[in-house]
């Protein structure tokens, strides 16, 4: 195992009601609040009334910042800055999914700069010293973005969707209750189930060592695609919603990446998808990542066959280890169709391949997984997802 340096700055407040320590979690922030929040969900399901009076009750100034999208943008991050500069605001909390909180971290950042955050993030890659302090509650499963220090926002102008981390945009606390998930529609639920198992196999196929992380990760996996299939069929069902979200959380807030080597190429290529379509970000992952794991079987084969022994109980009897590693990968798509994933670009909506090279030229190439590749492997890849 690599050396590695581990701290989590969140903590969690889990479980149904447990938006009733909102207030506690409240009391030793500063007073002027912004309150962000996407385009009405939080209303329809009372979310929105709620916390309004806890922070009334806890004698908050609210400034509001309403309507933040799917794929948060850099202009709806710049309106939350003037938000923060012209009100004096001195504490975030994010009330929504990822983009909410992404754009809420970028924010953070952008309040306490004298630039514009895209120039200082993203331009000059300056680690900042300072945010404002942020805090979480969650009504959308899937990114870990409420326990960890990563954001994703898309410039529009640029066409680039792209991440900056910083350990200054951990959330002080995050309120998570499984019982907020129940009115997400099917296709976000689903979306997000993607996303986990997603993060979790970036994590995992990289490296060759044996590593604890790995094993928690193929424990986390299967505990995953049960839940899902029982959340599917029972949108209700506690339970499966809780070890969902917990799941999720646990997935990406650094622990299971810690002391190894973690791949993110299906990420990097989801995310130049989503600068040019406006693809929910766990379906695009859906919909590229056998096309992807297949191009890189070869490169990482014995993972692969533990991949598909340990997570979908492949037998390897009889088989070559590139037949009972593919067949983990049939494995997972075939799941990804059960819980009614998109598994190709058409099911995901986009009309054909017209921006397929543009797409590929401008997507990120790593080279922290079992094969580095070329733009012209990430168009056959996109291709093949089609
Ligand atoms: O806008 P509203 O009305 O709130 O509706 C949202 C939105 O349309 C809806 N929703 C949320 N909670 C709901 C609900 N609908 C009904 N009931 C509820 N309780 O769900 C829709 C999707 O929300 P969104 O926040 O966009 O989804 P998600 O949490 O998947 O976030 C996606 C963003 O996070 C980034 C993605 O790239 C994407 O931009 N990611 C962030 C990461 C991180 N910070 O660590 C890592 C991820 O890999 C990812 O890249
Ligand atoms: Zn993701």
């Amino acid at each position: 195992m690599k050396s590695f340096q581990y701290r989590n700055h969140t903590r969690i407040v889990f479980g149904e009601g447990a938006l009733n320590s909102l207030a506690d979690e409240l009391r030793s922030c500063e007073k002027n609040i912004l309150l962000a929040y996407g385009k009405g969900a939080i209303k329809r399901e009372g979310i929105y009334d709620a916390v309004i009076k806890i922070l009334a009750d806890c004698g908050k100034n609210v400034t509001e910042l309403s309507g933040i999208m799917p794929n948060p943008t850099a202009a709806k991050v710049r309106e939350g800055v003037t938000l923060c500069k012209e009100n004096n605001i001195d504490f975030i909390l994010a009330v929504g999914g990822g983009s909410v909180i992404d754009c809420c971290k970028a924010i953070a950042v952008g309040a306490v700069v004298e630039e514009d955050f895209w120039d200082v993030l993203y331009k000059a890659h300056k680690k900042v010293p300072k945010a404002l302090r942020i805090g979480t509650v969650l009504t959308m499963v899937g990114t870990g973005s409420e326990m960890n220090g990563n954001a994703v926002i898309t410039n529009e102008e640029i066409k680039v969707k792209a991440g900056f981390n910083s350990p200054y945009v951990y959330p002080m606390f995050s309120i998570l209750d499984p019982t907020f998930t129940y009115s997400l529609p099917q296709y976000q639920m689903v979306s997000g189930i993607c996303d986990i198992l997603s993060h979790l196999m970036e994590l995992y196929f990289s490296g060759e060592d044996d590593n604890v992380s790995d094993d928690l990760n193929e424990a986390l996996m299967k505990s995953i695609v049960k839940n899902a299939r029982i959340a599917v069929k029972n949108p209700k069902d506690y339970d499966a919603r809780s070890n969902i979200m917990w799941g999720a959380t646990l997935a990406l807030n650094d622990m299971l990446g810690v002391g190894k080597a973690q791949d993110w190429e299906v990420h990097q290529i989801e995310h130049q998808l989503g600068a040019y379509y406006d693809v929910a970000h766990g379906m695009g992952l859906a919909a590229v990542s056998a096309s992807y794991y297949r191009f890189i079987c070869k490169d990482g084969l014995q993972k692969f066959v533990k991949y598909a022994v340990n997570v979908w109980n492949v037998d390897p009897k009889g088989k070559t280890d590139e037949q009972t590693a593919l067949e983990g990968i049939e494995r997972l798509e075939a799941f990804f169709r059960e819980i009614g994933a998109s598994t190709s670009m058409r099911e995901l909506g986009i009309p054909d391949k017209s921006k397929l090279s543009e797409i590929a030229e401008s997507t990120n190439l790593l080279k922290s997984g079992y094969r580095t590749l070329t733009h012209e492997d990430v168009k056959n890849i996109l291709e093949a997802s089609f």
